[in-house]
């Protein structure tokens, strides 16, 4: 057992493409040699104000679907981030050395300014002091994560880093993000701008759980140009793009033979899509079966949910004393 990993993904809905890529792909493949502890983020998702019923529905779903994945509640501890509130004590303790100017520079908390102007809560602020505490928690020391949460894993170190040298002790390592094998993703969306993502609107993003028929209607609605007129031009976004996404579900040969006929301008994005809507297909399918399967199995659900909040709980209380003593509270 090489390192301590920590990860989670916040309950907004199914899971997509980019989540798949960036994240959870990797919680799978470093289960069997590591120590993991991956967990649904939904304190976190109460800064954006949802219903009890979405909480619940949406983060059971992403349990399912963490499962559907592959991953093995008896390899890797998976847990409700709210199944464990020692997150929310180091959370407070964290907070207390978090400064106002440092949260209000964070990209993503600008997005959110920018996104939901009449919501602007406290818990959007210190959305990175939140997130460094569910990672420092447990001591991970790698954040398998997408290429949109570096910057919150800067903060993580500079609050790691300025708890162990305010209290001149060693109780936090410093974590790094981490990607299997290769640097951190950014799998983009299907709009021809930006990243895959659930905020992006529906008809951005590939879910782990789409119908063939969605997944047909979105690539083929998917912004595409008028087509190459230079040999070898550099391809716009939009069609980089749909290479991109071939890339993670189609065969390297092709998309080598798709590259091939856009460099000889013979391209037609009609037959690219429909080959990319198979390869979509036949990639998901095997997920939709699995999250079918397990969304009716409530009582397994129950037991890997039980037997994660006890493996987390175990690991945060160690943590937690060691916090609590150095920080002075020897009672
Ligand atoms: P969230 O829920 O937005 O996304 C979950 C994970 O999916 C990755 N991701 C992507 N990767 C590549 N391309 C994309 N288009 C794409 N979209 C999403 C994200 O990078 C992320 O790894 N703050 C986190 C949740 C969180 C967390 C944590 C993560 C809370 N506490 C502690 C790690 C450790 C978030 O909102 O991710």
């Amino acid at each position: 057992m090489g390192e301590i990993v920590c990860s989670g993904i916040r309950p907004t809905g199914n899971l997509h493409l980019g989540n798949y890529f960036g994240a959870l792909r990797n919680f799978v493949k470093m289960q069997d040699e590591h120590q993991c502890f991956f967990f649904i983020a939904d304190y976190h998702s109460l800064t954006t104000h949802p219903t009890p019923g979405d909480l619940y529905g949406n983060a059971r779903q992403i349990l399912v679907q963490y499962l559907a994945a592959g991953l093995d509640p008896d390899k890797a501890t998976i847990y409700f981030q709210s199944d464990l509130p020692e997150t929310a004590e180091l959370y407070l303790f964290l907070n207390m050395n978090a400064y106002l100017g440092e949260l209000e520079r964070v990209t993503s908390f600008k997005d959110k300014v920018r996104q939901q102007p009449n919501n602007v809560n406290a818990g959007l602020l210190t959305y990175p002091t939140l997130m460094a505490a569910d990672i420092i928690i447990h001591k991970a020391t790698k954040v398998p994560v997408g290429k949109d949460q570096e910057q919150h894993l800067e903060m993580t170190r500079t609050f790691a880093n300025r708890f162990n040298n305010m209290y001149n002790c060693e109780v936090f390592p410093l974590p790094q993000a981490y990607n299997f094998g290769h640097e951190l993703v950014k799998i983009p969306g299907l709009d021809g701008s930006g990243k895959m993502g659930k905020s992006e609107g529906e008809m951005n993003a590939i879910f782990l759980n789409d119908e063939p028929g969605a997944i047909k209607k979105k690539i083929m609605k998917a912004k595409t140009d008028l087509g190459p007129t230079q040999m070898n031009q550099t391809k716009p976004v939009e069609i980089e793009n749909l290479f991109t996404l071939m890339k993670v579900v189609s065969t390297p040969d092709t998309v080598a033979h798709f590259d091939d006929l856009y460099n000889r301008c013979e391209i037609r994005y009609g037959d690219m899509k429909k080959q990319l809507v198979e390869d979509m297909v036949a990639f998901t399918a095997p997920f939709r079966e699995r999250i079918a399967e397990l969304s009716a199995n409530e009582d397994y659900l129950r037991r890997v949910m039980d037997q994660g909040k006890e493996k987390a709980h175990e690991s945060a209380r160690k943590t937690l004393d060691e916090v609590r003593h150095v920080i002075g509270y020897r009672r």
